[in-house]
């Protein structure tokens, strides 16, 4: 059977049907790959208040892949920006890889955050002014890569997303498929141990789709990365160790 046909095999038996309880087991465990306790997060604009998060316990070991899936306005999106320390919660803990980021002065987040993760925005985020390599080269930049080294490095990232040919165009010339992958290769600038992705192949065909999930599950089996992925992509489920579902800021069991 190609790939192709047992990505399609797999898909379909997962759409017809599959769902499975989700077991959260929290332990103070504070040395695997992320262990977030009684997150909390409330939006507060002008009078308006919105609770987004009622309270997630999420413990994920290093090197899984983990899907966090659920409706959308769930707060997929509030609770990996929180797991990354992109927002601060109104209440609870954040540790990764041991450190809790949930304490760290802005100086010292940012800096963990250059050099343990690879964030992957829903959404793009390149620079509209930057080619896809030099998109690519300013993160490694950031990590301390310079000069030509950055340059070699990525252009292999943009190949390995299938985008060396495109490298030198701007993301207004790019579709919108070819910009994700940019920001996919950009991701794994300086090689993170952590990845989180938002809705990574949403704008992928499903040939390019399962090639970003097959990169992004190398680096998980082989690299010991630790992954999650934020989807509503069915098909990336046969490749998930675990899924957690959110429904109203809640986790719950199963697929809502
Ligand atoms: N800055 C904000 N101010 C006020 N409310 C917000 C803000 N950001 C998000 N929200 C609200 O919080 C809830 C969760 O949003 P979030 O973006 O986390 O959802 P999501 O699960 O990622 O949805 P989608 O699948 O559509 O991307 C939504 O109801 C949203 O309107
Ligand atoms: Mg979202």
């Amino acid at each position: 059977m190609t790939i192709s046909k047992q990505f399609e095999f797999i898909g379909n038996s997962i759409i017809n049907g599959w769902s499975r309880p989700n077991p959260i087991n929290i332990y103070p465990e504070k040395s695997c790959g992320i262990f977030a306790e009684g997150i909390e997060m409330t939006y507060q604009s002008g009078k308006e208040r919105f609770v987004a998060l009622k309270g997630i316990d999420l413990q994920i070991s290093k090197g899984v892949i983990q899907l966090l899936m659920g409706p959308s306005g769930s707060g997929k999106t509030t609770l990996l920006s929180i797991l990354a320390g992109i927002l601060t919660p109104t209440n609870g803990k954040v540790h990764l890889l041991g450190k809790e980021i949930t304490k760290m002065s802005r100086k010292q987040l940012s800096r963990f955050r250059r050099d343990h993760i690879g964030f992957i925005f829903q959404g793009f985020n390149l620079f509209p002014a930057l080619t896809a390599a030099e998109n690519v080269e300013l993160a490694l930049n950031i990590k301390g890569i310079k000069g030509k080294i950055a340059r070699q490095q990525s252009l292999e990232l943009l190949s390995q997303v299938g985008l060396a040919a495109k490298a030198q165009l701007l993301p207004r010339d790019l579709s919108g498929g070819q910009k994700q992958r940019v920001a996919i290769a950009r991701a794994l600038a300086g090689n993170p141990q952590i990845i989180m992705a938002d809705e990574p192949t949403a704008d992928l065909d499903s040939h390019n789709g399962q090639a970003v999930i097959e990169l992004l599950c190398q680096l998980a089996k082989e690299g010991g990365t630790t992954v999650v992925i934020v989807t509503h992509d069915p098909r990336i489920k046969a490749f998930a160790d675990n899924i957690t579902f959110l429904e109203d800021g809640e986790i719950v069991p199963g697929d809502p």
